[in-house]
């Protein structure tokens, strides 16, 4: 291996393919992590940080909020998109220009052209939290991928296939990470293990997640 080859492919821009499908983009917006959480800061501003409760009454140890057109909730009745904040009854905050444009750039990366998210899900977990294994299927076009964008503290994610029982592999993620999984690995059960405390020089004691998604 050549000392070119390293440069080009350092390791903190590799790209490692997970699954068919599926591309964890190592470092992919670590030098934009400021600006992202600037504009985080704006957003919770605008529709604040909740913990929602689960259709079968429990209350989810992450704290969530979204932004675009559509934002994802659950309470008693479900999971559902919807186009207003049930806090507020306002539409939720548009979704940063830089941040859809980082998705969609991290999708062209992996493969899938032409992603228009109409969704972002910020999720903040602070140490103890997870999330539990899960698929994300409440959007209409299973044919967009999910990109999910990590911040701050590190996390272990839990990434296996469409078969719940299928043990599922582990990842470190990284301030400035970012997963996108689609195609035939779509609908494949991930999480994230409860967060180990630390501390993080963007974010303090917590790690935050943005999760764009095409819902409709
Ligand atoms: C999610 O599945 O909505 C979030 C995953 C993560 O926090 O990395
Ligand atoms: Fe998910």
């Amino acid at each position: 291996m050549t000392a070119d080859l390293f440069d080009d492919q350092s390791p903190e821009r590799m790209a490692q393919p997970m699954a068919p499908g599926a591309m964890l983009l190592h470092g992919f917006a670590l030098d934009m992590q400021a600006s992202l959480l600037a504009a985080f800061e704006e957003v919770i501003a605008q529709a604040p940080l909740r913990h929602l409760v689960t259709p079968g009454g429990y209350t989810m140890s992450v704290a969530m909020t979204n932004c675009g057109a559509l934002g994802w909730v659950s309470d008693r009745r479900g999971y559902r998109y919807q186009e207003t904040d049930p806090l507020s009854g306002q539409p939720w905050p548009q979704m940063p220009d830089a941040w859809r444009e980082l998705a969609v750039r991290a999708a062209t990366e992996a493969g899938y052209a032409d992603f228009k998210p109409d969704a972002c899900l910020v999720n903040s977990y602070q140490p103890g939290a997870k999330l539990s294994l899960h698929q994300d299927r409440d959007e209409a076009d299973m044919a967009a991928p999910i990109v999910s964008v990590s911040l701050g503290l590190p996390a272990t994610f839990l990434f296996g296939t469409e078969r719940r029982a299928d043990k599922p592999q582990r990842y470190r993620l990284l301030s400035g990470d970012v997963v996108v999984w689609g195609g035939a690995s779509r609908l494949a059960y991930h999480g994230i293990a409860q967060l180990p405390d630390g501390g993080h020089a963007l974010t303090a004691r917590r790690r935050i997640n943005l999760t764009f998604r095409k819902a409709v």
